[in-house]
């Protein structure tokens, strides 16, 4: 969640901050990516396309047709009957070829919505898959929204273009190609007078598009803008109210909200007149052709123009109305085709984002061995390690300590002292930059990742749980465990009591991340969990922190239970809850400054004893 904006920000910097605006970069690496995720469905895709051209040509086609429909009515020397039946007869032909084009439209759209929905599923796999093996890094360094976004927004813009985008383009260059051969087959003169009005046309719509665009793209961004900051004060909503910022989130609110109405009001309006002044520029297009065709086709009836003299320039009554009709057909794909230029462009900027998580570097990327942990002892040796999450800043020194089979170890010092990244390292979300760290004496890099986790129960500092019933958030711990083990790991953990006070006990769903629970009752679900595991090392980071102190003790009474056989490291600001530890070592600005036994470290007068004796008072 980017943070929140100070007062007096400007919006242009606002809107930077919740929307990056993104353009395509290397269109040619999408486009054949794309390719390669639409190539699967290569016959739908070529039925599709055949259809396109079916229902181009039978357009164009149908228009034709009125030529010998219209020319059979003015023909000389035929009865009257005949002339019904040919007029009949045309007008069944027409009604046929315009029933082919229709029935392959439909069968077009509809195969490739079919097609797209197909693609979309297999990018919403591939990212799914891949966002499975990304480091913690990589969730550590973007934003969850910003993740969703690739989801829902992108790949949402990558569906419109297969839905109906491309193949309209397609259509719509083959009726342009089409009606312009049809005209010059009927009419050499004015396909010139249509081919030179062109340009005019084509700058005009051209014109009103990259304004129209303009303004779409703002629109866009300030949706972005409105959404982000919407999304951002409903997840701060607490906080905002705690702070009195109600009216100060009013205020900015309704500066984003007035920005995005008259953005809006633009691109609507620049949108809206697109149309009528195509139509009109059209409408100019056809006057010039029917008058000049009329003309065309009057000296053509005068015997004027025939078979001996301009015969290239002659014209029936048929040609002029058909000649007419491609002329209107023609204008209209060129304003298509620059509009959807632009929601490629949209569809191709998308792509690009998918594609880039597609390609971040997967956890197991530089994995060499791939050893596999069997029958565990839980002998851990931190030997001068050292670690940064950034290059440039050191957050362990030189660290060292070990952990025998079945101890105890308990981490102390202040808060950002490096406790938890510590037990980052242990499960290899992260890995250090120097030093070594072993489990029974293997290193820890050499262990495949999957049997390391194994073996390792956590009871994180934040904890989560996931929308499910309170038995099946426990199991989470070990998946094959029976009812009875969850039950009884509950009441390991001190679980049970409130559980079963819960209205429908075990069965009872959590949604939200467990929001209808305390911070405590979470804390000892995830308690619970571990307890499940039969991981032989276990690592409790600040696991009872918002439990009283009277469930700590209950706890601590199972928990030695369940610690007896396993390598436990403990964190805890509570101190009096590691009294027993059999180290303990006290962590200050990534060091250990003091290491023993709680009545060493006391003795000693130094670090530790500041510690407890302080919060020994407060308490
Ligand atoms: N993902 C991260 N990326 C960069 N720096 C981090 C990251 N996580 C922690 N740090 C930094 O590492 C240092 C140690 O953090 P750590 O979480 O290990 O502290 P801690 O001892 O567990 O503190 P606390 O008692 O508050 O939990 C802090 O200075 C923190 O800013
Ligand atoms: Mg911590």
């Amino acid at each position: 969640m980017p943070p929140m904006g100070p007062p007096g920000m400007g919006r242009g910097d606002r809107n930077k901050r919740y929307a990056e605006k993104v353009k395509p970069k290397d269109i040619k690496n999408s486009v054949k990516r794309l390719l390669a995720y639409i190539g699967e469905d290569k016959g739908k895709v070529f039925l599709a396309i055949g259809c396109v051209l079916i229902s181009a040509g039978t357009n164009l086609a149908g228009t034709y047709m009125l030529r010998p429909i219209i020319n059979g009515l003015g023909e000389a020397g035929v009865s009257a009957e005949e002339r019904v039946r040919e007029l009949f007869l045309g007008l069944a032909v027409m009604a046929l070829i315009y029933l082919v084009g229709v029935t392959a439209t439909f069968i077009q759209s509809r195969t490739m919505i079919k097609v797209s929905q197909n693609t979309l599923r297999r990018i919403r796999d591939d990212l799914f898959m891949k966002l499975q093996r990304l480091s913690v890094r990589y969730f550590d360094t973007n934003s969850a929204g910003d993740i969703m976004s690739r989801f829902t927004n992108d790949i949402d813009n990558i569906g419109q273009m297969f839905d109906s985008t491309l193949l309209q383009m397609f259509s719509g260059l083959l009726t342009l190609t089409g009606s312009l051969v049809l005209m010059f087959i009927t009419n050499i003169p004015l396909a010139v007078i249509t081919l030179l009005l062109t340009p005019v046309i084509a700058k005009v719509g051209g014109t009103i598009a990259s304004r129209t665009r303009k303004y779409f793209s703002k629109q866009q961004e300030t949706l972005g803008a409105v959404n982000g900051y919407i999304e951002e004060i409903i997840t701060g909503q607490k906080v905002v109210k705690v702070f009195n910022h109600e009216e100060k989130v009013k205020g900015e609110f309704s500066g984003l909200n007035t920005q995005l109405r008259s953005v809006q009001s633009m691109a609507n309006f620049l949108g809206g007149i697109m149309g009528p002044c195509m139509n009109a520029m059209s409408q100019v297009n056809y006057t010039v052709t029917a008058f000049v065709g009329s003309v065309l086709a009057f000296f053509t009836r005068l015997g004027k123009i025939g078979a001996d003299s301009f015969s290239f320039a002659a014209l029936d009554i048929g040609g002029l109305t058909v000649f007419v009709n491609y002329s209107k057909q023609f204008a209209r794909p060129i304003n298509e085709i620059a509009n959807q230029v632009n929601v490629i462009m949209s569809s191709l900027a998308g792509a690009e984002r998918v594609f880039k998580v597609m390609d971040e570097k997967p956890e197991t990327a530089d994995d060499t061995s791939r050893v596999r942990l069997e029958n565990v002892k839980g002998d851990v040796v931190l030997k001068n390690v050292t670690f940064g999450y950034e290059p440039d800043k050191v957050i362990l020194k030189n660290i060292s300590m070990y952990a025998h089979p079945g101890q105890k170890i308990a981490l102390v010092g202040s808060t950002g002292a490096g406790k938890t990244t510590i037990t980052n390292l242990l499960t290899r979300f992260y890995d250090i930059d120097s030093g070594e760290i072993t489990i029974d004496g293997t290193d820890l890099r050499d262990i495949d990742r999957e049997s390391l986790r194994e073996n390792i129960a956590m009871v994180l500092q934040d904890t989560h749980l996931f929308t499910g019933t309170v038995m099946e958030n426990i199991r989470y711990g070990r998946l094959d465990a029976t009812d009875e083990e969850v039950k009884n790991a509950a009441v390991t953990s001190s679980a049970h009591m409130f559980i079963k006070n819960m209205p429908d006990g075990y069965d009872t769903m959590l949604t939200g991340d467990g929001s209808n629970l305390s911070q405590g009752q979470r804390q000892l679900l995830n308690i619970a969990r571990a307890a499940l595991s039969r991981a032989p090392i276990l690592i409790l980071d600040e696991a009872t922190s918002s439990v009283d102190t009277r469930t700590e003790q209950h706890i601590n009474r199972g928990m030695d239970a369940l610690m007896k056989n396993r390598t436990t490291f403990v964190i805890a600001h509570r101190l009096s809850t590691i009294r027993n530890a059999d180290a303990i070592m006290v962590l200050e600005n990534g060091e250990i400054i003091e290491r023993g036994t709680h009545e060493e470290l006391l003795s000693q007068r130094g670090r530790y004893y500041e510690l407890y004796t302080g919060i020994k008072e407060l308490d």
